[in-house]
Order: structure tokens, then C-alpha cells, then sequence
């Protein structure tokens, strides 16, 4: 259907800031449309995101540079098994968090954003549009601790607090940044009119 390897959505937010729901929505309307289309999402459930989880559980189990290294391998593994095969089969991929998550999560726990950035870039396909959710950290905290209270570690308010502050700063080419607080529909409106214009772009470039 696409003429040119695929396209690539990244949905990024803090935690509760409504990702996976617009991944969701978005993905429902383009295949209604009968668009190719699927979602992928970070940490994997492969080897590499399994022992973030676990090591998630355990407060202060890794440092800041180990973290990041376990995020990379992670990514590295998912661009090569599954975002690439489905970028070259043309696919619309919807990517539920990106390396946009590592510039803001590692980067409030010390690390410099761009460096991570620059690594991220290296090997890593850039997305055809990135979509950061913005709301307080309180809100997405509230709207999620019911359900994943065992997740504690990366959820504190003043740490997403910090993530939100660097995911605010992220500038460049196809990044939107999008108020989190309006309602589902009206965000899914917005994202899907932005991707449809881009999509039209890239066909007929
Ligand atoms: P994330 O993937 O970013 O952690 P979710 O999509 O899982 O967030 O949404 C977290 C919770 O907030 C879910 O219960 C979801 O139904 C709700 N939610 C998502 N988007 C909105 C919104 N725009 N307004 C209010 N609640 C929302
Ligand atoms: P999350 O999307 O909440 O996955 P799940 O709901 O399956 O547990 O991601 C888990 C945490 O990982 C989340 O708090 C954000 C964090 N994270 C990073 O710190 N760096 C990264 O590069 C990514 C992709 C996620």
C-alpha cells in the first residue's frame, strides 16, 4: 500500500498520560481505513525488557548508566527483530514510547538528554511523527496508581515530575507536543488528522 518503507508514529508521556490508549485508537481507525498497521511498544516483552521489569521491582537495583545500557540493548533488539521487518513490509508502525522516553527518564536521573539523543540516533530509525503527551505528574500518577502500584520505582511523583520537565524541552522535526488533559476523542482527532496529512505527504513525495 505505502510506496516507501513504512511510517512510523512514537507515542511518548509520562506515565498515564494516555499512550497506549491513542496507540490504540489510532491503530483502530487506520485499519478501518485498511491501512497496514502495528503496534509495538518499549520496554519489549523480550529478553532484554523482562529483566527491566524485574530489575524495576527492586528499588535502586541499577544505576543510572546501567539503566540506560539495559533500555539500549532492549531497542537495539526491538529495531532489528521487529521495527525494521515492519517498516520494510510497509507497515504503519505505532510505537508506544521511543528513545524519547530514554532522553527524559534516564536523563532526570542524571544523564545528559542529548548524549542520549545522539546514541539513540545512531542506530535507531527516526519516526515519521513523534506525539508527547503533556500533563502534570499528580494526573498521570492518579489516573494509573490503582493498577500499578507495584511499578512504585519509576513511578514517583517528583521524579516523573522531572521526566515531564525534559520531555517539555524535546525539539525537532515531527515532534508534536500535545495537551494530555483533553479528552480522549479530541486527542485522537488530533493525532489522526496529523498522521493522515503526513502519511499524504510522504505517498506523494
Ligand atoms: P499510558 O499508556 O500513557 O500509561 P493509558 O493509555 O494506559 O496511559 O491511560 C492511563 C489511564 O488513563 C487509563 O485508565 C485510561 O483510560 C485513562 N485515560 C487515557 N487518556 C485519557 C484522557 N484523555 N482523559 C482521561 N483519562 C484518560
Ligand atoms: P511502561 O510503558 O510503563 O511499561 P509497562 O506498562 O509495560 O510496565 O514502561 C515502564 C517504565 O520504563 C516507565 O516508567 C518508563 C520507563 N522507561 C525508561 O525509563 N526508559 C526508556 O527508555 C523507556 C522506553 C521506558
Amino acid at each position: 500500500m505505502l510506496q516507501r518503507p513504512g511510517f512510523l508514529v512514537v507515542l511518548e508521556g509520562i506515565d498515564g498520560s494516555g499512550k497506549s490508549t491513542q496507540a490504540r485508537l489510532l491503530a483502530w481507525k487506520l485499519k478501518k481505513m485498511g491501512w497496514p498497521v502495528v503496534i509495538l511498544r518499549e520496554p519489549t516483552r523480550g529478553k532484554w525488557g523482562r529483566k527491566i521489569r524485574a530489575k524495576a521491582k527492586v528499588e535502586k537495583a541499577l544505576n543510572p548508566q546501567e539503566e540506560l545500557e539495559l533500555f539500549l540493548r532492549d531497542r537495539q533488539d526491538n529495531v532489528k527483530r521487529s521495527i525494521e521487518p515492519a517498516l520494510n513490509q510497509n507497515k504503519i508502525v505505532i510505537l508506544d514510547r521511543y528513545y524519547f522516553s530514554t532522553m527524559a527518564y534516564q536523563g532526570a536521573r542524571g544523564i545528559e538528554p542529548d548524549f542520549i539523543r545522539r546514541q539513540n540516533e545512531a542506530f535507531a530509525p527516526r519516526p515519521d511523527a513523534v506525539f508527547i503527551l503533556h500533563l502534570p505528574a499528580r494526573e498521570g500518577l492518579a489516573r494509573i496508581l490503582h493498577r500499578r502500584q507495584k511499578d512504585i520505582l519509576f513511578e514517583q511523583e517528583r521524579y516523573l515530575e522531572k521526566v515531564e520537565e525534559i520531555f517539555k524541552r524535546i525539539r525537532g522535526r515531527h515532534i508534536y507536543h500535545l495537551d494530555a488533559t483533553q479528552s480522549k476523542e479530541k486527542i485522537n482527532e488530533i493525532i489522526f488528522r496529523r498522521v493522515m496529512s503526513l502519511l499524504r505527504k510522504k505517498l506523494s513525495g
